[in-house]
């Protein structure tokens, strides 16, 4: 038999997520595109650019901050006000009337932020007092990160409580599960990674203590959801954000065995540097994780069509999920399967701005 052939039935296969049939193992990756309303709610050329993309196997919304302190750039939704719930109810009905599945990103940005986005002109909060290298995207420009105030034990609880309340909005928003942003380098990342905590609390220090607040964060929001619609994007070899780690292997290692124990149903892993490349630690071994993961392991980064056919044909992945190539192909299942080509969105494209590079590229049966 040609194998290409059995490779494309594997990849456009339905297969089974929790309780839910995707269609395909096709998923469009979280991307943050900062066109959300007012009020940091969704509206309606959101819900009509999530519908255009319906024929995904799985959606996963852009990041979408778990309360205001949460947030870090310009013009992204949030998932906390009644307000926020009912734009993003716009967003999951359009989607299902459309054919399509959807999961909310959880979110909160830790010291990825500036005073600007913050409640009061506050200072964004992490782990420790650590400056990040790099700018924040402000509705007034690129400004420089800030020296974020540190924690306190009790706040951190705030904040996990802060995560089930947004576990709770997205339910009540209609979404079909949800995705904790535990990648690049924001909150939860600043926990576990050694350059970026240096607590001497419950939330630093030994391993164990790193991973509390990922644990804790996932109980949270495994007190609304069942374990079989709840994921965890993680990105064990990006420097996304000005993050690194003494020992990844191991930190991730621990962090992929918690979140299989309390029977998650996908880990999400970005391979390599976030966009960029993928052997961005050498050695890094990511089969290792899918191994000691007993749900389903969805890769993401840099993948092609042929990459994604071999990757889900060698059972390297259960699913694949692509970013960018969704920007400028709404229609990118059909795209894949029929090897057509790929349009390529610019750049200027990506964050901000109206319906323009964002609801008006074509599919190409239309
Ligand atoms: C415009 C843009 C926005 C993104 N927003 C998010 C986001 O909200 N959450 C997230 O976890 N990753 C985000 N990412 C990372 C992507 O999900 C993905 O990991 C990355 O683009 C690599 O996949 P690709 O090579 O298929 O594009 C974003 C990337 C881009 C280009």
């Amino acid at each position: 038999m040609d194998t290409n052939v059995t490779q494309l039935a594997t990849l456009f296969q339905p297969v089974r997520l929790g309780p839910l049939t995707l269609k395909n193992r096709v998923v469009m990756a979280p991307l943050t595109r900062s066109r959300a309303g007012a009020g940091d709610s969704p509206q309606a050329m959101n819900a009509t650019y999530y519908a255009q993309r319906a024929e995904a196997g799985l959606i996963i919304s852009e990041a979408s901050q778990i309360s205001q302190q949460g947030k870090g750039y310009a013009w992204t939704p949030g998932i906390y006000s009644d307000a926020q719930v009912a734009g993003w109810r716009l967003v999951t009905d359009a989607v299902h009337a459309a054919g399509g599945l959807i999961y909310c990103q959880l979110w909160h940005v830790g010291r990825i932020s500036h005073p600007e986005l913050q409640q009061a002109g506050g200072l964004p909060v992490a782990p420790s007092a650590i400056r990040p290298e790099g700018q924040a995207f402000t509705e007034t420009g690129l400004k420089r990160h800030v020296t974020p105030r540190p924690l306190t034990t009790a706040q951190v609880g705030d904040i996990v409580q802060d995560y089930a309340h947004a576990a709770r909005a997205a339910q009540r928003a209609g979404f079909d599960g949800v995705e904790i942003h535990a990648a690049n380098g924001y909150l939860i990342d600043q926990f576990m990674r050694t350059k970026t905590n240096y607590r001497t609390d419950l939330y630093g220090g030994t391993l164990e203590n790193r991973m509390r607040f990922l644990t804790e964060v996932a109980q949270a929001v495994l007190s609304v959801w069942d374990a079989d619609r709840v994921g965890v994007r993680f990105a064990p070899a990006s420097a996304a954000n000005d993050i690194a780690d003494s020992d990844p292997q191991t930190t991730f290692g621990r962090a992929v065995e918690i979140v299989g124990g309390l029977g998650l149903v996908y880990v999400h892993i970005i391979e390599g540097q976030t966009g960029g490349p993928r052997a961005a630690i050498p050695g890094f071994d990511f089969a290792a994780l899918k191994r000691s993961f007993p749900g389903l392991y969805m890769a993401n980064n840099g993948y092609t069509r042929d990459m994604a056919l071999e990757a889900i044909a060698d059972h390297r992945a259960d699913l694949v999920a692509f970013g960018k190539p969704w920007i400028g192909n709404p229609d990118l299942v059909s795209r894949l399967r029929n090897h057509s080509p790929l349009t390529v969105a610019p750049q200027s494209a990506f964050y901000g701005g109206g319906e323009g590079g964002y609801t008006d590229f074509k599919r190409l049966d239309k």
